[in-house]
Protein backbone atom coordinates (compact mmCIF):
# COMPACT_ATOMS: atom_id res chain seq x y z
CA UNK A 1 0.00 0.00 0.00
CA UNK A 2 3.30 2.82 0.97
CA UNK A 3 4.23 2.18 -2.52
CA UNK A 4 1.32 3.05 -4.19
CA UNK A 5 1.19 6.98 -4.63
CA UNK A 6 -2.67 7.27 -4.52
CA UNK A 7 -3.25 6.26 -1.03
CA UNK A 8 -0.42 8.72 0.19
CA UNK A 9 -2.96 12.04 0.30
CA UNK A 10 -5.87 10.40 2.19
CA UNK A 11 -3.56 8.91 4.74
CA UNK A 12 -1.77 12.09 5.63
CA UNK A 13 -5.59 13.74 5.43
CA UNK A 14 -6.22 11.17 8.09
CA UNK A 15 -3.42 11.87 9.94
CA UNK A 16 -3.69 15.49 10.33
CA UNK A 17 -7.52 15.37 11.46
CA UNK A 18 -6.77 12.50 14.27
CA UNK A 19 -4.08 15.23 15.33
CA UNK A 20 -6.77 17.74 14.94
CA UNK A 21 -9.25 16.76 16.73
CA UNK A 22 -6.81 15.38 19.48
CA UNK A 23 -5.39 18.45 20.04
CA UNK A 24 -8.95 20.18 19.82
CA UNK A 25 -10.75 17.49 22.45
CA UNK A 26 -7.11 18.07 24.85
CA UNK A 27 -7.64 21.48 24.43
CA UNK A 28 -11.18 22.34 24.57
CA UNK A 29 -11.42 21.73 28.22
CA UNK A 30 -8.75 24.18 28.88
CA UNK A 31 -10.25 26.91 26.76
CA UNK A 32 -13.37 26.44 28.15
CA UNK A 33 -12.63 26.81 31.66
CA UNK A 34 -10.70 30.44 30.47
CA UNK A 35 -14.00 31.13 28.97
CA UNK A 36 -16.31 30.43 32.62
CA UNK A 37 -13.35 32.25 34.49
CA UNK A 38 -13.30 35.06 32.16
CA UNK A 39 -16.94 35.49 31.44
CA UNK A 40 -18.24 37.39 34.48
CA UNK A 41 -15.55 40.25 34.13
CA UNK A 42 -17.57 41.25 30.39
CA UNK A 43 -21.23 40.02 31.09
CA UNK A 44 -22.69 41.47 34.05
CA UNK A 45 -24.87 39.48 36.42
CA UNK A 46 -23.15 36.38 35.37
CA UNK A 47 -21.93 36.01 38.96
CA UNK A 48 -25.49 35.87 40.18
CA UNK A 49 -26.91 33.72 37.41
CA UNK A 50 -27.06 30.42 38.85
CA UNK A 51 -29.97 31.31 41.15
CA UNK A 52 -31.88 32.39 37.88
CA UNK A 53 -30.68 29.10 36.53
CA UNK A 54 -30.93 26.86 38.96
CA UNK A 55 -32.63 28.44 41.62
CA UNK A 56 -32.26 29.65 44.80
CA UNK A 57 -30.82 26.10 47.29
CA UNK A 58 -28.06 24.25 46.91
CA UNK A 59 -26.90 21.11 49.10
CA UNK A 60 -23.35 20.33 49.17
CA UNK A 61 -21.58 17.00 51.41
CA UNK A 62 -18.30 17.45 53.19
CA UNK A 63 -19.19 21.03 52.86
CA UNK A 64 -17.38 21.55 56.62
CA UNK A 65 -13.53 21.35 54.86
CA UNK A 66 -11.51 21.96 51.80
CA UNK A 67 -12.97 21.83 48.69
CA UNK A 68 -17.08 21.18 49.89
CA UNK A 69 -16.54 24.13 52.39
CA UNK A 70 -15.00 26.76 49.76
CA UNK A 71 -18.02 25.78 47.20
CA UNK A 72 -20.67 26.39 50.26
CA UNK A 73 -19.06 29.83 50.31
CA UNK A 74 -18.76 30.39 46.37
CA UNK A 75 -22.21 29.64 45.78
CA UNK A 76 -23.63 31.66 49.13
CA UNK A 77 -21.25 34.34 47.35
CA UNK A 78 -23.70 33.80 44.60
CA UNK A 79 -26.99 34.06 46.50
CA UNK A 80 -27.32 30.90 47.16
CA UNK A 81 -28.71 29.13 50.43
CA UNK A 82 -27.24 26.19 51.42
CA UNK A 83 -27.87 23.06 53.06
CA UNK A 84 -24.18 22.01 54.51
CA UNK A 85 -24.17 18.45 55.00
CA UNK A 86 -21.34 16.33 56.67
CA UNK A 87 -20.30 14.05 60.37
CA UNK A 88 -19.59 17.16 62.87
CA UNK A 89 -23.06 19.01 64.25
CA UNK A 90 -20.32 21.48 65.68
CA UNK A 91 -18.55 21.92 62.53
CA UNK A 92 -21.35 22.27 60.59
CA UNK A 93 -22.77 24.89 62.93
CA UNK A 94 -19.73 26.82 62.82
CA UNK A 95 -19.76 27.10 59.45
CA UNK A 96 -23.31 27.99 59.17
CA UNK A 97 -22.90 30.71 61.19
CA UNK A 98 -19.97 32.09 59.18
CA UNK A 99 -21.60 31.99 55.79
CA UNK A 100 -25.14 33.65 57.21
CA UNK A 101 -22.51 36.48 58.45
CA UNK A 102 -20.76 36.74 55.75
CA UNK A 103 -23.68 36.74 52.92
CA UNK A 104 -27.05 37.65 53.47
CA UNK A 105 -28.44 33.80 52.77
CA UNK A 106 -30.02 30.88 54.72
CA UNK A 107 -28.34 27.84 55.20
CA UNK A 108 -29.65 24.60 56.91
CA UNK A 109 -27.15 21.95 58.69
CA UNK A 110 -27.92 18.42 58.34
CA UNK A 111 -25.23 15.60 60.35
CA UNK A 112 -25.17 12.70 58.57
CA UNK A 113 -22.17 9.78 57.95
CA UNK A 114 -21.96 8.43 54.29
CA UNK A 115 -19.76 6.03 55.29
CA UNK A 116 -23.40 4.33 56.31
CA UNK A 117 -24.45 4.35 52.84
CA UNK A 118 -28.32 4.26 52.36
CA UNK A 119 -28.90 5.40 56.48
CA UNK A 120 -27.40 8.22 55.45
CA UNK A 121 -29.33 9.21 52.48
CA UNK A 122 -32.67 8.52 54.67
CA UNK A 123 -31.47 10.97 57.41
CA UNK A 124 -30.54 13.97 54.08
CA UNK A 125 -34.08 12.60 52.89
CA UNK A 126 -35.96 13.30 56.05
CA UNK A 127 -34.21 16.76 56.92
CA UNK A 128 -34.59 18.19 53.52
CA UNK A 129 -38.20 17.84 53.13
CA UNK A 130 -39.78 19.83 50.80
CA UNK A 131 -36.97 22.29 50.57
CA UNK A 132 -36.24 22.54 47.00
CA UNK A 133 -32.78 21.29 45.84
CA UNK A 134 -31.74 23.49 43.06
CA UNK A 135 -27.87 22.63 42.84
CA UNK A 136 -26.55 19.02 44.08
CA UNK A 137 -22.93 19.02 44.84
CA UNK A 138 -21.83 15.29 45.62
CA UNK A 139 -18.13 16.73 46.84
CA UNK A 140 -17.71 13.73 50.02
CA UNK A 141 -14.93 11.48 48.92
CA UNK A 142 -12.50 9.33 51.13
CA UNK A 143 -9.40 7.96 50.13
CA UNK A 144 -6.62 5.64 51.58
CA UNK A 145 -5.01 7.50 54.20
CA UNK A 146 -1.65 7.81 52.22
CA UNK A 147 -0.38 5.61 49.00
CA UNK A 148 -0.77 2.30 49.86
CA UNK A 149 -0.87 -1.17 48.01
CA UNK A 150 -4.59 -2.87 48.00
CA UNK A 151 -3.84 -5.44 50.29
CA UNK A 152 -2.42 -3.09 52.94
CA UNK A 153 -6.04 -0.69 53.09
CA UNK A 154 -8.14 -2.08 55.59
CA UNK A 155 -11.41 -3.71 54.79
CA UNK A 156 -13.35 -1.45 56.30
CA UNK A 157 -11.73 1.33 54.70
CA UNK A 158 -12.31 0.04 51.45
CA UNK A 159 -15.98 -0.64 51.88
CA UNK A 160 -15.97 3.22 53.55
CA UNK A 161 -14.94 4.12 50.39
CA UNK A 162 -17.17 2.45 48.25
CA UNK A 163 -20.19 3.95 50.06
CA UNK A 164 -19.20 7.21 50.51
CA UNK A 165 -17.53 7.47 46.69
CA UNK A 166 -20.01 5.58 44.73
CA UNK A 167 -23.07 4.50 46.45
CA UNK A 168 -23.76 7.32 48.80
CA UNK A 169 -23.63 9.62 45.56
CA UNK A 170 -25.76 7.42 43.29
CA UNK A 171 -28.28 7.66 45.69
CA UNK A 172 -28.07 11.55 46.44
CA UNK A 173 -28.10 11.75 42.85
CA UNK A 174 -31.48 9.33 42.79
CA UNK A 175 -33.29 11.21 45.67
CA UNK A 176 -33.57 14.78 44.30
CA UNK A 177 -33.00 14.48 40.29
CA UNK A 178 -36.71 13.94 39.74
CA UNK A 179 -37.62 16.99 41.65
CA UNK A 180 -35.61 18.70 39.13
CA UNK A 181 -36.75 17.16 36.57
CA UNK A 182 -40.19 18.56 37.54
CA UNK A 183 -39.27 21.94 37.93
CA UNK A 184 -37.51 22.20 34.34
CA UNK A 185 -34.20 22.84 35.86
CA UNK A 186 -31.28 22.28 38.41
CA UNK A 187 -27.60 20.83 38.65
CA UNK A 188 -25.67 18.26 40.06
CA UNK A 189 -21.96 18.10 40.67
CA UNK A 190 -20.11 14.67 41.50
CA UNK A 191 -16.60 14.02 42.04
CA UNK A 192 -15.34 10.71 40.59
CA UNK A 193 -17.43 8.69 38.87
CA UNK A 194 -17.49 9.52 35.16
CA UNK A 195 -19.17 7.64 33.39
CA UNK A 196 -22.39 7.01 36.03
CA UNK A 197 -22.31 11.09 35.28
CA UNK A 198 -21.94 10.55 31.78
CA UNK A 199 -24.90 8.60 31.53
CA UNK A 200 -26.91 10.83 33.68
CA UNK A 201 -26.34 13.69 32.07
CA UNK A 202 -27.87 12.11 28.50
CA UNK A 203 -30.41 10.90 30.91
CA UNK A 204 -31.79 14.38 31.91
CA UNK A 205 -29.90 16.88 29.91
CA UNK A 206 -33.29 17.25 27.68
CA UNK A 207 -35.49 18.09 30.86
CA UNK A 208 -32.93 21.04 31.84
CA UNK A 209 -30.64 19.56 34.35
CA UNK A 210 -27.12 19.86 34.23
CA UNK A 211 -24.82 17.20 35.33
CA UNK A 212 -21.20 17.95 35.87
CA UNK A 213 -18.45 15.66 36.25
CA UNK A 214 -15.62 17.46 37.91
CA UNK A 215 -12.37 15.80 37.76
CA UNK A 216 -9.46 17.68 40.32
CA UNK A 217 -5.87 17.15 40.37
CA UNK A 218 -4.28 17.29 43.59
CA UNK A 219 -6.23 20.49 45.78
CA UNK A 220 -4.84 21.35 49.32
CA UNK A 221 -6.87 20.00 51.49
CA UNK A 222 -7.07 17.90 54.54
CA UNK A 223 -7.31 14.90 52.19
CA UNK A 224 -3.59 15.58 51.33
CA UNK A 225 -2.30 16.49 54.72
CA UNK A 226 -0.23 13.21 54.73
CA UNK A 227 2.29 14.73 52.54
CA UNK A 228 4.42 17.98 52.60
CA UNK A 229 5.50 17.77 49.50
CA UNK A 230 1.51 18.21 48.40
CA UNK A 231 1.62 21.80 50.25
CA UNK A 232 5.00 23.30 48.39
CA UNK A 233 3.34 24.07 44.96
CA UNK A 234 0.74 26.76 44.62
CA UNK A 235 0.63 27.04 40.78
CA UNK A 236 -0.42 23.13 40.33
CA UNK A 237 -1.80 22.58 43.51
CA UNK A 238 -4.17 25.44 44.46
CA UNK A 239 -5.38 25.98 47.79
CA UNK A 240 -9.88 24.94 48.05
CA UNK A 241 -10.92 28.53 47.91
CA UNK A 242 -8.73 29.04 44.58
CA UNK A 243 -10.37 26.28 43.21
CA UNK A 244 -13.42 26.28 44.10
CA UNK A 245 -13.68 30.10 42.99
CA UNK A 246 -12.84 28.95 39.57
CA UNK A 247 -14.89 25.38 39.49
CA UNK A 248 -18.07 26.96 40.51
CA UNK A 249 -17.23 29.56 37.11
CA UNK A 250 -17.24 26.22 35.34
CA UNK A 251 -20.84 24.92 36.25
CA UNK A 252 -23.40 25.35 33.44
CA UNK A 253 -20.98 25.70 31.05
CA UNK A 254 -18.84 22.75 31.15
CA UNK A 255 -20.31 19.24 30.92
CA UNK A 256 -16.68 17.56 32.09
CA UNK A 257 -13.97 19.83 33.86
CA UNK A 258 -10.57 19.79 36.12
CA UNK A 259 -12.10 22.86 37.39
CA UNK A 260 -9.00 24.76 37.69
CA UNK A 261 -7.18 26.04 34.80
CA UNK A 262 -3.54 24.69 36.11
CA UNK A 263 -5.22 21.34 36.24
CA UNK A 264 -6.16 21.86 32.64
CA UNK A 265 -3.33 22.29 31.48
CA UNK A 266 -1.69 18.94 33.42
CA UNK A 267 -4.30 17.30 32.29
CA UNK A 268 -3.22 18.59 28.30
CA UNK A 269 -0.04 17.26 28.55
CA UNK A 270 -1.11 13.95 30.25
CA UNK A 271 -3.48 13.18 27.49
CA UNK A 272 -0.31 13.68 25.14
CA UNK A 273 1.06 10.05 26.36
CA UNK A 274 0.18 6.94 26.12
CA UNK A 275 -1.53 5.29 29.23
CA UNK A 276 1.07 2.94 30.16
CA UNK A 277 3.68 6.06 30.39
CA UNK A 278 0.80 7.80 32.92
CA UNK A 279 0.51 4.55 34.84
CA UNK A 280 4.23 4.59 35.18
CA UNK A 281 4.59 8.23 35.82
CA UNK A 282 1.39 7.82 38.33
CA UNK A 283 3.01 4.99 40.00
CA UNK A 284 6.48 6.54 40.73
CA UNK A 285 4.52 10.18 42.19
CA UNK A 286 2.32 7.42 44.78
CA UNK A 287 5.14 5.60 45.73
CA UNK A 288 7.47 9.05 46.48
CA UNK A 289 4.27 10.22 47.99
CA UNK A 290 4.38 6.72 50.23
CA UNK A 291 8.12 7.05 51.00
CA UNK A 292 7.28 10.96 52.12
CA UNK A 293 4.39 9.66 54.42
CA UNK A 294 6.67 6.89 56.08
CA UNK A 295 9.57 9.45 56.74
CA UNK A 296 7.71 12.41 57.83
CA UNK A 297 5.62 9.29 60.67
CA UNK A 298 8.94 7.82 61.33
CA UNK A 299 8.09 4.68 60.15
CA UNK A 300 10.76 2.36 60.05
CA UNK A 301 11.99 1.88 56.17
CA UNK A 302 11.46 -2.38 56.20
CA UNK A 303 7.74 -1.20 56.26
CA UNK A 304 8.17 -0.80 52.54
CA UNK A 305 8.49 -3.40 50.23
CA UNK A 306 12.23 -4.30 49.48
CA UNK A 307 10.98 -3.70 45.75
CA UNK A 308 9.71 -0.12 45.38
CA UNK A 309 12.34 1.92 43.53
CA UNK A 310 12.12 5.99 44.39
CA UNK A 311 14.54 8.60 43.76
N1 LIG B 1 -7.88 17.31 47.63
C1 LIG B 1 -7.55 16.79 46.45
O1 LIG B 1 -6.40 16.88 46.01
C2 LIG B 1 -8.60 16.12 45.59
C3 LIG B 1 -8.23 15.69 44.29
C4 LIG B 1 -9.18 15.04 43.50
C5 LIG B 1 -10.45 14.84 43.99
N2 LIG B 1 -10.78 15.26 45.25
C6 LIG B 1 -12.15 15.00 45.72
O2 LIG B 1 -12.74 16.21 46.18
C7 LIG B 1 -13.66 15.91 47.25
C8 LIG B 1 -13.36 16.79 48.47
O3 LIG B 1 -12.03 16.52 48.92
P1 LIG B 1 -11.29 17.44 49.99
O4 LIG B 1 -9.83 17.29 49.73
O5 LIG B 1 -11.88 18.80 50.01
O6 LIG B 1 -11.66 16.67 51.36
P2 LIG B 1 -11.42 17.12 52.87
O7 LIG B 1 -10.65 18.39 52.97
O8 LIG B 1 -10.88 15.92 53.56
O9 LIG B 1 -12.92 17.42 53.41
C9 LIG B 1 -13.81 16.38 53.55
C10 LIG B 1 -15.19 16.90 53.97
O10 LIG B 1 -16.11 15.81 53.98
C11 LIG B 1 -16.62 15.58 55.29
N3 LIG B 1 -16.68 14.14 55.49
C12 LIG B 1 -15.63 13.28 55.55
N4 LIG B 1 -16.07 12.03 55.69
C13 LIG B 1 -17.42 12.08 55.72
C14 LIG B 1 -18.44 11.11 55.86
N5 LIG B 1 -18.15 9.82 56.03
N6 LIG B 1 -19.73 11.51 55.83
C15 LIG B 1 -20.05 12.82 55.67
N7 LIG B 1 -19.12 13.79 55.55
C16 LIG B 1 -17.82 13.43 55.58
C17 LIG B 1 -15.62 16.28 56.22
O11 LIG B 1 -16.25 16.77 57.41
P3 LIG B 1 -16.37 15.87 58.76
O12 LIG B 1 -15.05 15.19 58.93
O13 LIG B 1 -16.68 16.86 59.84
O14 LIG B 1 -17.49 14.93 58.52
C18 LIG B 1 -15.21 17.48 55.36
O15 LIG B 1 -16.19 18.48 55.44
C19 LIG B 1 -13.51 14.41 47.52
O16 LIG B 1 -14.54 13.72 46.85
C20 LIG B 1 -12.18 14.07 46.91
O17 LIG B 1 -12.09 12.72 46.52
C21 LIG B 1 -9.88 15.90 46.06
Amino acid sequence: MWDCPQYAAPMVLIGILTLFFFLFDALWSLLQVCRAVLAPLFIPNEETSLTKKYGPWALITGSTDGIGRAYAFELAKRGLSIVLVSRNEEKLKKTAREIEMKFSVKTKTIAADFSQGSEAIEIVKKEVGKLPIDILVNNVGKNYEYPMYLTEVPEKDLVDIVNINVLTVTLMCRCFIDDMKKRGRGAIVNSYIKSFTAALRFEYRRYGVTVQHLAPMFVDTKMNAFSKRLQRSKFYIPNAEEYARYAVATLGKLDESTGYWTHGIQCFFISMVPVWIRTYIGAHMNLTLRKDYFRENHIPNDRLNRKEKVC
